[in-house]
């Protein structure tokens, strides 16, 4: 049960201790306050001292962990627990709250990219990584990810054909916002229909050129060399159903030197996806979305 706590929190075993102690010291002082404040003709045989005592519970509870989770480092976690629970209460989808916009980043390899967005400054600020999808259980990114203590998600050959599963997933954990990172599997015309303008993907060229079925990783790069272009870059734009060629919202080039390799290239190429690719999401994120 801690396990799973420390995943849905992303928290270590010391803040999660932290935590739960700030529940424990928030909910008794919560609850001696009430007591205290109840009118003293009132007494709890009596049906209105019940009442009266679960209004007071309810409205000092937030105001108490808030004030607890200050000398024990918790403020922010508490701040954003109860900004869900508000945003949730009032019916609200996370995203059209002023939460923080969850995401689930799918990526199928080493995930440096995907590093990249953990430690930025972005995360938790502008997007809150709220699970890693892979379709490889031994890729990289998937043991990156546990490290970091952010839900995994390893999808079998069965759910790459059928999202079911991944979409009940996507919906349980209240993701507002895909976001691919060299993720190698085609997306389902399902999953591009339940998230709208949505999901966003990283390519290592300037598309519409070198896009498409195949060209990914190393190929990129050696394409660009062979065909003699004088420029190459990055591109991160939304998915439709068809591979790279939803929407550029932005893209950033380098120039190629005379002695490049695709080695070297994809080299200056990946600094580029790592300066550009979580403010881009960010930006992204904050506008408001077209449905
Ligand atoms: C990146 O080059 C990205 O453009 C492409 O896949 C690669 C992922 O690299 N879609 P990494 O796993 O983030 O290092």
């Amino acid at each position: 049960m801690f396990d799973r706590l420390k995943a849905r929190w992303k928290v270590n075993s010391w803040s999660l201790f932290l935590i739960l102690t700030t529940f424990a010291l928030g909910g008794s002082t919560c609850a001696r306050m009430a007591k205290w404040l109840i009118p003293a003709d009132l007494h709890p045989g009596q049906p209105v001292w019940w009442i009266v005592y679960l209004i007071l519970v309810t409205l000092l509870w937030p105001m108490c962990v808030l004030l607890i989770s200050i000398p024990l480092g918790q403020f922010p976690f508490f701040k954003n627990y109860l900004k869900r629970i508000a945003s949730r209460m009032a019916g609200k989808k996370t995203s059209s709250s002023n939460a923080i916009p969850r995401i689930a980043v799918f990526a199928s390899g080493a995930g440096s990219n995907v590093e990249k967005l953990i430690h930025s400054p972005f995360n938790k600020s502008a997007y809150d990584i709220a699970l890693v999808v892979s379709n490889k259980s031994t890729a990289p990114v998937v043991e990156l990810a546990k490290k970091n203590n952010i839900p995994v998600l390893v999808l079998e050959k069965q759910d790459l054909e059928n999202p079911d599963k991944l979409l009940k997933h996507l919906k349980r954990d209240q993701i507002d916002a895909i976001v691919l990172a060299g993720y190698l599997k085609k997306i389902n015309p399902e999953l591009v229909e339940a998230f709208p303008n949505k999901i966003l993907n990283i390519h290592p060229s300037l598309l519409p050129k070198y896009g498409g079925k195949d060209m990914y990783g190393i190929r990129v790069n050696a394409a660009v060399i062979e065909a003699g272009e004088a420029f190459s870059g990055i591109t991160i734009h939304l998915v439709n159903e068809e591979y790279d060629q939803g929407q550029i919202l932005f893209q950033e080039k380098l120039a190629r030197s005379a002695d490049e390799t695709p080695d070297s290239l994809a080299k200056k190429i990946q600094q580029l996806e790592h300066q550009h690719f979580p403010n881009a999401i960010a930006n992204y994120l904050k506008s408001p979305i077209p449905r």
